[in-house]
This record gives structure tokens, sequence and C-alpha cells, in this order.
């Protein structure tokens, strides 16, 4: 008994830290594409419609226009910079001046589809100063694009909001992530072990005051394994020995 419920312990340890470590990155796998560990696949190549900008964004405070056309190169008209440019920033006034905020194929992904928290980066190469523009890909009923800010200040790095339907999950499935399973197996096997266990303890071996805590000496010791746990890795991952020699 001791034995099953030690292992018991152990599992459940196992369980805390990959459920709480579990987030599905989307990896790049194509121009414009990306994919989940558990097979979602993002294709922003749905959302362009060249060869006018398929988005455009004001910047209320600068009044700087944003034009961005995923996945495929903004006409001359509306960014006038030699290049295949995805997302151009322009000055507005008498004379438009235009900045390369972001390259066709440059996209780099980031965050969880399943979680809402995906954003994809690009980054420009026609001027001096390099400019990065991530977007945030929200899923919505509306298509439209908000710039955010610059941030930090002047550093050339743009963030905005994109809100479309096309990177919504399927509708029709609504079957559970991963992610989701893990937590809820988490949490049935947290209460059937502290409570069953409780009451094993309590009933059964009669325990008495923090004795009826399941495994009390297993647990105990996790303090101290973290602390050796440390120690360990502060210094360098070497053993005691070098220590003992001084
Ligand atoms: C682009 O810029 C060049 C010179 O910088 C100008 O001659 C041309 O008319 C511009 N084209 C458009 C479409 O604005
Ligand atoms: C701007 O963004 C790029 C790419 O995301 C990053 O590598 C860089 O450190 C950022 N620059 C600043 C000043 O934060």
């Amino acid at each position: 008994m001791e034995a099953i419920t030690k292992n018991f312990s152990i599992a459940l340890l196992v369980l805390l830290i990959s459920t709480f470590g579990t987030a599905e990155d989307c990896k790049r796998t194509a121009k414009c594409k990306c994919q989940t560990a558990s097979g979602t696949v993002i294709d922003l190549n749905a959302l362009s419609s060249g060869p006018n900008p398929r988005f455009t964004a004001t910047d209320s405070k600068t009044k700087n226009i944003y034009y961005f056309s995923p996945c495929v190169p903004l006409v001359k008209q509306f960014c006038n910079i030699t290049g295949d440019i995805t997302m151009c920033q322009v000055v507005t006034g008498s004379q438009p001046i235009y900045w390369d905020a972001g390259d066709i194929g440059t996209d780099t992904f980031a965050g969880d589809p399943a979680a809402n928290t995906l954003s994809v980066t690009f980054t420009g190469s026609k001027t001096v100063t390099t400019r990065h523009s991530k977007v945030n890909l929200i899923c919505s009923g509306e298509s439209r694009l908000d710039f955010l800010k610059e941030d930090p200040p002047v550093s050339g790095n743009y963030s905005f909001n994109l809100y479309t339907p096309v990177i919504c999950p399927p509708s029709g499935s609504k079957s559970l992530s991963f992610g989701s399973i893990l937590v809820i197996v988490f949490f049935v096997f947290f209460i059937v072990y502290w409570v069953g266990g409780f009451l094993f303890m309590k009933f059964v071996r009669r325990a008495e005051g923090l004795e009826v805590i399941p495994n009390y000496e297993f647990w105990k010791e996790i303090p101290l394994l973290i602390r050796d746990g440390i120690a360990f890795t502060a210094r360098g991952c070497k053993g005691e020995s070098t220590y003992e020699k001084i």
C-alpha cells in the first residue's frame, strides 16, 4: 500500500509539472503558415486579396497610416518602395513618405491559437533602422486592423491587433485541446488523491494530526529536495565533493 501511494504521489508531481508546462506554440511550416502540436493549421494566405491592401490602420497620435497586405506584396500606389513589402508605414503629408515596416516572407509566429495568444511578427529590411511589426491575431467575426503602439517608444517596433475569422478554430470542432484534458485529469487525480488519502489515513490507519496527510513523509521531503536542487544548480551542477575539499 505504501509503495502504491508513493508512486501515486510521484505521478501527481509529474502531472502537475506537465499540466502547467503545456503551451502549444504554433510552428512555422511555410510562408504565412504555422501548425500546432495537436495539428491545428493557421494559414494567413486566406487573408490575402492583393493587389490592394487588405487592411488599413491609423495611428491616431501621429496620423501615420499602416497598410497591411498579408502574404501578397503591396503595390507601389500604396507603398512606393522597391521590394516585397507586407506592412508599410506611411507618413502622411502633401508628399507621403513610405517606410518598410515588414517584408513578405519574414513572418515568425509565437503563441498558441487555442489560447488566443497567437501573433505574427514581420521584419522590414529596406530602412536603415530596422522596423518590426507584431500583429496579434484575434479570432473574431470582424475583419479589422487596429494600430496599438510603438513599443518601446522610438524602437521602430509597432504592434497591432488583427481581428479575423480566418484564425478561428473550425466550427463543430469544439473538442478539448490536449492541455485542457490534462488540466481536467489533473484535478480529478488531485481530488481523489487528497480526499481518498485523507479518508484512508484517518479511518483505515486511524492516523492523528499531520499523519492524516497521505504520504506525509514524502511531501515533507519536497521542500528539502527543492532546496537541494536549487543549491545544486547554483553550484553549476557540480556535486558537493568540491565543497568538501575546501
Ligand atoms: C514613386 O516614387 C517615385 C520617385 O520617388 C515617383 O516618381 C513615382 O511617381 C512614385 N510612384 C507612385 C505610384 O507614387
Ligand atoms: C524589436 O523587436 C524585435 C523582434 O521582435 C526584437 O528582437 C527587438 O529586441 C525589439 N527591439 C526593442 C528595442 O525592443
